[in-house]
């Protein structure tokens, strides 16, 4: 047969959604299974929103939009970077999306050609190397450790200006980051973006996890470069992964691209996912109330997973996760997380989803879900008797 299936096509699956692949297996036959591996709060959208979509699924006939998303919404989340960090950003400059997945996606293909180099920190959200894989475009791996916070720093793209076939095209950081938790001190992010500014590097900064801090606040990259993609989402402190909606602040060059490579894509973002987002900004108190629990979940993990034998942990400055070397168990990652899901029923993901590098050393647990099922995970691990720290 002379057909064959695309080379581009050909990229690694996101383990994570292996893990719950093989998790819902077990649950199927019947075990209760704990949820640690997935970045998704156990919560739905605020109530307030979900009482005012009823009347409007009844009275209006959702159509699409247009293609950058409503006016009304760009306005509010315009709205929301003055009102959280006092920047001025306009309503033009917003873009709605379908999830930041879309708004990555969009991103790539409007800034980068083929050939082109995107510089990243490993570990990192897998997705990123994988959407720049399928569009040939270059992923380059930064590896980064516990002595940057695992985060690219300006001396990481100094030193590649020396010695790693030069200065990228890209760059894409996260802070807080995934699976770290970890963020970029404020006066290197700003670095940061002034020198991909200034080496004409096209910064984007994915700031989904905005909004769930442990300490101080993130730093916005809109309004600091002109040059900058943000991009952001409704899933994590929104806590509507399902609804598919997130947005980017989209620098003027760009602007009409995007809009064109969407209108071809995608049409428009979820109609209803749009009214969704726009009253989920009335919820604040309730989501507020989420931050709160997962700021126990995170003591919690962090005072008892030691004790169970994981003694290194990245500092989780926010997000949901917790980061865990595991080299003094002896066991790669991939076999850790497969005995820790059979023998405890307790699912983690495996830190070679996000670090090909030395990702077989770490483990990634998502503390997004409810403080009862943080208890019972930490009493199914304690009965795996792993070597404690004092083994
Ligand atoms: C760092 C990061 N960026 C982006 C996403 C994608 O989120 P969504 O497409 O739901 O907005 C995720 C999901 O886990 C993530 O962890």
């Amino acid at each position: 047969m002379a057909l064959k299936a695309s080379r581009r096509g050909r990229v690694p699956p996101f383990i994570v959604m292996d893990v719950m692949r093989d998790a819902a297996a077990l649950e199927a036959a019947g075990r209760k299974i704990i949820h640690l591996e997935v970045g998704q709060p156990s919560t739905g959208i605020p109530r307030v929103a979900a009482a005012r979509l009823a009347p409007l699924i009844e009275r209006d006939a959702l159509g699409y939009t247009v293609a950058d998303g409503t006016m009304v919404l760009r306005e509010r989340i315009a709205r929301h970077y003055f009102e959280t960090y006092g920047a001025t950003v306009a309503p033009s400059q917003i873009f709605v999306t379908t999830g930041s997945s879309a708004g990555f996606l969009l991103s790539f293909l409007s800034a980068f050609d083929a050939g082109e180099r995107v510089a990243l920190a490993a570990p990192g959200y897998p997705a990123y190397r994988h959407i720049l894989s399928s569009l040939d475009v270059e992923p380059v791996l930064i590896p980064t450790g516990a002595d940057t916070r695992f985060q690219v720093s300006v001396a990481h793209l100094d030193a590649m200006r020396q010695d790693r076939g030069g200065l990228p095209d890209g760059l894409i950081v996260a802070s807080p980051a995934n699976p770290t938790g970890t963020m970029i001190p404020e006066d290197e992010f700003r670095s940061l973006v002034a020198y991909c500014h200034e080496h004409d590097i096209r910064l984007i900064s994915d700031e989904i996890y905005h909004g769930i801090t442990f300490g101080p606040r993130a730093v916005t990259a809109a309004g600091l470069s002109p040059s900058v993609i943000v991009i952001n989402s409704f899933s994590k402190y929104f806590s509507m992964t399902g609804w598919r909606v997130g947005w980017a602040v989209v620098p003027d060059d760009l602007y009409r691209s995007m809009e064109c490579l969407a209108q071809n894509h995608f049409i428009s973002p979820p109609t209803l996912s749009q009214w969704g987002a726009l009253y989920a900004f009335d919820g604040m108190e309730e989501l507020n109330a989420n931050v709160e629990r997962y700021a126990r979940n995170r003591l919690t993990l962090l005072e008892a997973l030691p004790k169970l034998g994981f003694a290194d942990l990245a500092p989780a400055d926010g997000a949901f996760y917790i980061y865990a070397d595991i080299s003094r168990f002896k066991e790669d990652a991939a076999t850790f997380c497969r005995r820790v899901l059979h023998d405890a029923g307790v699912a983690i993901t495996p830190g070679i989803d996000f670090d090909p590098y030395r990702g077989d050393k770490f483990v990634r647990f998502s503390f997004a879900v409810s403080e009862k099922d943080v208890a019972e995970a930490l009493v199914r691990l304690g009965e795996l008797g792993l070597p404690s720290n004092r083994d």
